[in-house]
């Protein structure tokens, strides 16, 4: 069968653009219970998109540093690529056609014939808006949640200034790696003269899942990834512990930390699969907590052995995660794995996590968590060589952009 366009998505109506939206997107869509007929998810909403809405399998992430230097200049850059970003995600172009035919094409055309791709548009500001080196770029210092502060150095980090930091972020996820690339690449482009590339990750399948109506998929371990994740559905956690109620302008958004997290894969790869559901604290095939059958069976972390060792050793990953061991914090997950190839210095892949999450405070939650994980059976199969920190404002209304909150 011929895909469905993002024209034809657009123009189809009632069943038979439900019978074609399966049948053109397969199985997967399907699968996740995705199945609507014009494989959009709306940009404007109370909450950004790209967030709770289920995760895609693609990402394209760009984080920017701004070159303009004023507020207005950062509020028309925000408006604008807010406009295209609700463009592209109902599947239009960026932008309209110029008239002059001498100008560029204001779309680069490489999304045309796909579809829409599900795709969401995220956008963030990185601590350096309010403040960079002490000085208050853009008259926004008063304004910056406690809870944007920089993430402090962590037991394990070997971060690296070229894979890390930013202004602003946008992270773009769809269905399709094109049709994430075509969103960054069109932004980056509306942005000259006021935003440049900073650092960039491409990640080719998601490692969690944000609704109940996923399937939970592995990661490049091979262990089922997002089982214990929140779910969208469950609202009371989401606005517990995602969603900021901040009263000046952040409320009803969220902070994001991103981690580039590469994993020694070739190491990974020699270990027992006794050793690697020990490390985890899981068992690989199921995705059962030790002890237990099922994928979705409680993490009894009090279970012990018949000689009296506990069942998820003290070390496991999923024990030092959990809730119960980080005075109850928890975060939203939304990464990425990613390859960029290979290290030539040393032979091996480089591949592994690009692990994104979102939360209400990153002091309270990620930040802790992450300090819990010091001691982590993992850390002798990973490591963070990225690093950033980004408040996500609230959504966009029809007509508004994001960020309007801060700066209108
Ligand atoms: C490459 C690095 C990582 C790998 C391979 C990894 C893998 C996993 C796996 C397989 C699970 C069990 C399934 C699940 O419940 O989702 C899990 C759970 C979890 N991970 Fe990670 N993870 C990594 C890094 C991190 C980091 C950096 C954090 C946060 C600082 C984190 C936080 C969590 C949390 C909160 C859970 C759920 C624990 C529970 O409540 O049972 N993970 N991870």
């Amino acid at each position: 069968m011929s895909r469905l366009t993002r024209r034809q998505a657009l123009g189809a109506g009632g069943a038979a653009a439900g019978a074609l939206a399966v049948g053109a997107a397969g199985v997967k869509v399907a699968a996740d219970g995705g199945a609507d007929a014009d494989h959009t998810v709306p940009f404007h909403g109370t909450h950004q998109a790209g967030i709770a809405t289920r995760a895609q399998d693609r990402l394209m992430f760009g984080s920017f540093d701004l070159t303009l230097e004023r507020r207005e200049e950062l509020r028309d850059l925000l408006r604008a690529w807010s406009e295209a970003a609700a463009r592209m995600t109902a599947g239009e172009r960026a932008g309209p056609e110029p008239s002059n035919k001498l100008a560029p094409p204001f779309d680069t055309g490489e999304a045309a014939d796909l579809t829409p791709g599900h795709l969401t548009v995220t956008f963030g500001l990185g601590p350096a808006v309010f403040e960079r080196h002490g000085e208050d770029r853009f008259g926004l210092a008063a304004r910056r949640p406690a809870a944007l502060a920089e993430i402090p150095p962590l037991p394990g980090d070997e971060l690296e200034a070229e894979r890390s930091g930013g202004d602003l972020c946008v992270q773009a996820c769809a269905d399709d790696p094109q049709v994430a690339f075509h969103a960054v690449r069109n932004l980056a482009r509306i942005g000259r003269g006021a935003a440049v590339l900073r650092w960039s990750q491409i990640g080719f399948g998601r490692t969690s899942t944000t609704s109940r109506r996923q399937s939970t998929p592995r990661n490049l371990m091979g262990f089922k990834d997002g089982t214990n994740n929140i779910k969208a559905e469950d609202t009371a956690a989401m606005r517990r512990h995602v969603w900021a109620d901040d009263p000046d302008w952040m409320g009803g958004g969220t902070y994001m930390v991103t981690r580039r997290i590469r994993m020694l894969i070739e190491v990974w790869d020699r270990a027992s699969l006794d050793d690697q559901q020990l490390t985890i604290g899981r068992v690989k095939h199921s995705g059962a907590p030790l002890g237990g059958h099922d994928e979705f069976d409680e993490v009894n972390l009090r279970a012990r052995t018949p000689d009296g060792q506990p069942r998820v050793p003290v070390d496991a990953h999923v024990r030092l995660a959990a809730p119960s061991a980080n005075a109850d914090a928890r975060i939203l997950r939304r990464g990425y794995s990613f390859t960029d190839g290979f290290d030539s210095r040393l032979g091996q892949l480089d591949a592994g996590l690009f692990f994104i999450c979102f939360q209400r405070d990153p002091r309270r939650q990620f930040v802790p968590i992450q300090r819990r994980l010091a001691t982590d059976a993992l850390n002798e199969y990973i490591v963070h060589n990225g690093s950033a920190v980004f408040a996500c404002p609230p959504g966009a209304r029809r007509g508004g952009y994001v960020g309007e909150t801060l700066l209108a």
